[in-house]
C-alpha cells in the first residue's frame, strides 16, 4: 500500500523517473556500465568474425563445425544479450539519452537516443535469428549459409553503428 502510494501518488512523470533510474543514487552505475559495454563490444566482434569465417567454410567447402565453433556461437549469443541488458542500463543513466524537443536536431543526442539503440537491436535480433533458424538444420552447407548471412548483416550493422557514432572504433571511456 505504501509502495503503491509512493509510485502513483506523485503522478505519472514521477513514475517515469523512478522506472528509468533517474534518481541521483543510481547514476553512479554509469561509468561501470559504460566501461563494460565498451569492452563487451570487442568480444562480440571477435566471436562474430569467428562465426562468419567458420560458417563461410561450412557453406562453401562443407567443412563441419567443430566443438570450438559451436562454443563460439553460444558465446556470441550470450554476449550479445548481455550487451542488450548493459545497453538498457546505459540508456537509463546516460546524459546523452534525452527526450526533449531538441534531441532530434542535435546529431549526438539523436544518435544515442534513437539511432544506436535502433541499429544495435536489429543486429542482436539478426544474431539471435541466425542461431535459432540454423539450429533446426542438419545439412552443413545450408546451416553454414544461414549463419553466414545473418551474422554478416549483423556485423555490417554494428560496424556502421560504431562508425557513425562520435567515438572512434577503439575507445574505452568511463565518463
Ligand atoms: C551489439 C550491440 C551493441 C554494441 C556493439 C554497442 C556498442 C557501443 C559502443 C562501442 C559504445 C561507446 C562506448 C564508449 O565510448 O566507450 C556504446 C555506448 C552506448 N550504448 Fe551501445 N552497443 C550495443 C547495444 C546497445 C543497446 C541495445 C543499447 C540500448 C538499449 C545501447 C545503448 C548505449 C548507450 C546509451 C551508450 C552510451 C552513450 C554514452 O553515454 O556515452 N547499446 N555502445
Amino acid at each position: 500500500m505504501q509502495a503503491k502510494r509512493y509510485f502513483f501518488g506523485r503522478g505519472w512523470a514521477h513514475v517515469w523517473e523512478v522506472l528509468y533510474f533517474r534518481s541521483q543514487n543510481y547514476t553512479s552505475m554509469y561509468p561501470l556500465l559504460l566501461l563494460t559495454h565498451s569492452l563487451v563490444r570487442y568480444f562480440i566482434l571477435i566471436f562474430l568474425v569467428w562465426v562468419i569465417v567458420q560458417s563461410f567454410k561450412a557453406w562453401r567447402q562443407s567443412a563441419p563445425f567443430s566443438s570450438a565453433d559451436e562454443k563460439a556461437g553460444v558465446w556470441l549469443l550470450i554476449l550479445s544479450h548481455i550487451q542488450l541488458l548493459l545497453g538498457f542500463g546505459l540508456y537509463a543513466t546516460s546524459g546523452l539519452v534525452q527526450f526533449t524537443p531538441a534531441t532530434m536536431k542535435n546529431d549526438v543526442l539523436r544518435y544515442w537516443t534513437v539511432e544506436h539503440i535502433f541499429m544495435m537491436i536489429i543486429a542482436i535480433v539478426l544474431i539471435t535469428l541466425g542461431r535459432i533458424s540454423s539450429k533446426k538444420v542438419s545439412d552443413v552447407p545450408i546451416r553454414g549459409k544461414r549463419l553466414f548471412w545473418f551474422n554478416m548483416v549483423a556485423l555490417l550493422v554494428i560496424v556502421v553503428a560504431i562508425l557513425t557514432s562520435d567515438r572512434g572504433f577503439f575507445t574505452l571511456r568511463t565518463a
